[in-house]
């Protein structure tokens, strides 16, 4: 039996590793009563300093999950120094931030609502304002037995997190042979594994698994204090070392880089090809790259619909 069940998952990891993208599950588990709670903190301009910034107000639902504006505003309109990233799909990041500097949904969300240019709060500041909301006082006693408290709202936005995957994506479906890509993305699929994009973005997110630099090829000119790997490591060869982002809703979420600064997706594809495997690609090949990366566009949570 045990020698079955072995022969089994090898021949299933075989199939499946002859794709080196693999499909969102359908659906994940998580605390779907946590999660509603989550949903409602996240979109919460209370849980800032000044009362008019969320964590939506950076990671919109309108934009992929992501910021429109090069680098984001916070609290008193002050400015961050790098792009918001999706929280779409997050949850399959093997680190969050641009630099992996929490490792986990959790230890991440405590980063905007303590910096002082995100939300600018404090854990007493935080749970004195849900201490004398009702609908909190509430919804905690449900779900939590407890008064409002910061490590449980932490939790109920991780749940919320959890749902924000967008599964079923044009390209998912090609992987489980439900649909077949147009000849313009097949050749777009082709030509991200023979150029050799594939090889730091790849995986259940297309990315979010490894680091990698910006600039392996061809130097790219260094934004003032983004935050690297060098900021943790303080070792030369982490300079502009930055998790991989996710390639998945990448036609929803410009400006695109840590910087915001390529504006289009056709820009960050040239850019790519460039910095970090040393091509200038011709007309048709960014076409056919930006057809195959429109197909990583999934369904829109079902908890935002
Ligand atoms: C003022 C804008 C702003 C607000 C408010 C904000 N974020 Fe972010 N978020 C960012 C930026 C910018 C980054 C990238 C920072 C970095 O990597 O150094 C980020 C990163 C993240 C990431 C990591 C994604 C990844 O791929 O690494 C997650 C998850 C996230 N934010 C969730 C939240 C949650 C939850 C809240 C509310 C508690 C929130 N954010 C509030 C701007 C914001
Ligand atoms: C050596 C590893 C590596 C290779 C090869 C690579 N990338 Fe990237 N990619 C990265 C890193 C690292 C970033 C983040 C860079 C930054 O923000 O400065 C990135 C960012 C991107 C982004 C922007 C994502 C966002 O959310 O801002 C796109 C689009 C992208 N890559 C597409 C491609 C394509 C298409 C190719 C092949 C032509 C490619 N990449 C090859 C590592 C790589």
């Amino acid at each position: 039996m045990k020698a079955l069940i072995t022969v089994l998952i090898f021949t299933i990891t075989a199939i499946f590793a002859k794709e080196p993208i693999e499909p969102i599950p359908k659906s994940i588990k998580y605390n779907k009563q946590k999660a509603q709670l989550g949903k409602v903190l996240f979109f919460d301009p209370n849980l800032s300093a000044d009362r008019k910034v969320s964590c939506a107000s950076c990671h919109s639902p309108e934009h992929g999950g992501a910021d429109p504006r090069p680098v984001s505003m916070g609290v008193h309109g002050k400015k961050g120094n790098v792009n918001a990233p999706t929280v779409y799909n997050s949850y399959f990041n093997f680190r969050q931030f641009w630099n992996g500097r929490a490792k986990d949904l959790k230890e991440q969300a405590k980063g905007p609502l303590h910096n002082p240019v995100e939300m600018n709060m404090n854990r007493e500041k935080i749970e004195k304002y849900l201490k004398n909301n009702e609908y909190y006082k509430e919804m905690f006693k449900r779900i939590y037995h407890k008064e409002p408290n910061y490590e449980d709202t932490l939790d109920a936005i991780v749940e919320f997190e959890k749902a924000l995957i967008t599964p079923n994506s044009k390209f998912d479906r090609y992987l489980r042979g439900e649909t077949k890509l147009s000849p313009l993305e097949k050749k777009g699929y082709k030509l991200f594994k023979t150029l050799g994009c594939i090889t730091c973005h790849n995986g259940i997110n297309i990315g979010g698994n490894s680091f990698q630099k910006m600039g392996v090829v061809f130097p790219y000119k260094r934004e003032k204090n983004t935050p690297d790997r060098f900021a943790i490591t303080h070792k030369k060869e982490d300079e502009l070392v930055f998790k991989v982002p996710t390639l998945r809703n990448i036609a929803l979420t410009a400006p695109y880089f840590h910087d915001g600064s390529a504006k289009t997706l056709k820009d960050a594809i040239k850019m790519m090809a460039y910095h970090n495997l040393g091509f200038k690609l011709s007309k048709d090949e960014i076409e056919a790259l930006v057809a195959f990366l429109k197909t990583l566009t999934g369904e829109k949570p079902k908890i935002l619909r």
